[in-house]
């Protein structure tokens, strides 16, 4: 078989995928070990052919696939991978560019600057920051805290009690301390607990993983800009919802920031992975990261983008943002990230007017954290049975100790049939 015959059959396979994930259980119905017992434990002697691999994807992969893509993935942050990226991944693995200096890839070092400004203007973010895209907000985040130390000498970073695991994990990465705040009753950081004394850096979450509360950014950017603290803004999942005006008090102060992180491939429909990373203090990150040996010295005077970060190979990753871009247009994307945003609305809605069932904590994008009345290993019991069923895939969080359900609505073919079937569902699991 040929490129050409075998690329057409694994499209195929890929649009027939598409059509029907609707109808596969969301949660892999597998015990650890199943799928690797399948699979021969040694690499073949000779070549087989690509229609043998699309067939074991079929037959034994596929079982074990959780499916993100799912219209009833309402689990963490649910995700879409939407068609134009997924087609610019195959063009991007065609191109194989490996652009760690401008000369390696020209067009891929644009088109990044590109479309991290065209984002910007989307989001409304404001202009001449630079912009470039990491792998994940884990590294993002590692980049803005190693420019934090940088800048400031300091190395101690203050985030709230719900900021993601991947601040902590960044500090100790780097070696900095982690000091955390508490939160108020809308589990936000609390300005009046905050202490920034030999602070380098404030992460300030917009979009909590838990329960995507805001923190109070305009008076962390004031507190920081009297301590001489980076603000580091870590809005990966809500980030994107500033494509909607109407959402966008949540990006107040953001503006004052010396970074901001937003995961593309969070809510902006992009494939996993594209972390977009925002600083209007690049020479910063430049300091932090820029080593360049003799074999890739060049006599060009251009901006090679990993100086920036701590990778030095870099994917095309932007031109699968740039077919999202443009394939959906403001226009597309507001309608996606709105029609998320009422079903979340919709949803909070039939558990608050149901005796029993009570929303834990506010609602403010596609997000809903609810539980129902007894104890958490009821509340356990409902999730672990719907998951196991395949009929939806849900997650959960504890909030004042207690077990709290989420159900997160991000996925592009999510209906509001799809979640009228998810309430029916809880409700037909107590
Ligand atoms: C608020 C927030 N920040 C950071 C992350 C980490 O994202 P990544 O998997 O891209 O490292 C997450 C993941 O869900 C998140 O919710």
């Amino acid at each position: 078989m040929s490129f050409r015959e075998d690329g057409a059959a694994a499209l195929d396979w890929a649009a027939r995928y598409l059509e029907r994930v609707g109808e596969l259980p969301v949660l892999a119905q597998v015990e650890p070990g199943d799928i690797r017992a399948r699979l021969p434990a040694s690499p073949p002697e000779y070549g087989e052919p690509f229609a043998d691999v699309l067939r074991d994807l079929d037959e034994i992969l596929l079982p074990g696939i959780t499916h993100w893509q799912s219209p009833r993935f309402f689990a963490y942050f649910a995700v879409s991978a939407g068609e134009p990226g997924i087609l610019a991944e195959l063009l991007a693995a065609t191109l194989n560019s490996v652009a760690f200096l401008w000369r390696t890839s020209p067009a891929s070092t644009e088109l990044e600057a590109l479309t991290l400004d065209w984002t910007a203007q989307l989001l409304g973010l404001p202009g001449g920051w630079h912009g470039h895209i990491e792998d994940t907000a884990s590294t993002s985040t590692i980049a803005a805290l190693a420019a934090a130390r940088e800048a400031t000498g300091r190395s101690l970073v203050v985030c709230s009690e719900h900021a993601h695991s991947s601040v902590d994990k960044a500090a100790r990465l780097l070696g900095l301390e982690l000091r955390k705040t508490p939160s108020d009753d809308q589990f936000r950081l609390r300005v009046d607990a905050l202490d920034l004394t030999d602070a380098a850096a404030v992460v300030a979450t917009v979009g909590t993983t838990s329960i995507a509360s805001v923190d109070p950014v305009p008076a962390l950017a004031d507190a920081c800009a009297g301590a001489g603290v980076w603000l580091h803004v870590d809005a990966a999942y809500a980030g994107s919802a500033w494509v909607c005006p109407e959402l966008r008090w949540s990006q107040a102060g953001v503006e004052r920031a010396d970074s901001l992180v937003v995961n593309a491939h969070k809510w902006l429909f992009t494939p996993m992975d594209c972390s977009l990373l925002w600083t209007r203090r690049p020479e910063d990150l430049r300091r932090a990261f820029s080593l360049v040996p003799e074999y890739l010295r060049t006599s060009e005077e251009v901006d090679s983008l990993s100086e920036y970060g701590p990778a030095l190979g870099r994917r095309f990753r932007s031109l699968k943002l740039w077919a999202i871009l443009r394939c959906y247009g403001r226009e597309g994307l507001q309608a996606r990230i709105r029609e998320a945003v009422r079903l979340a609305e919709l949803f909070e809605g039939w558990v608050r007017a149901e005796p029993g069932w009570e929303v834990c904590a506010p609602r403010h994008f596609s997000l809903v954290c609810f539980r129902h009345e007894g104890d958490d290993e009821h509340n356990e019991a409902i999730v672990e049975s719907l998951n196991r069923s395949g009929e939806l895939f849900l997650s959960h969080t504890r909030l004042h100790g207690r077990y709290v359900l989420r159900l997160a609505i991000g996925n592009e073919r999510t209906t509001e049939a799809d979640v009228r079937r998810a309430w029916e569902a809880l409700r037909a699991a107590l």
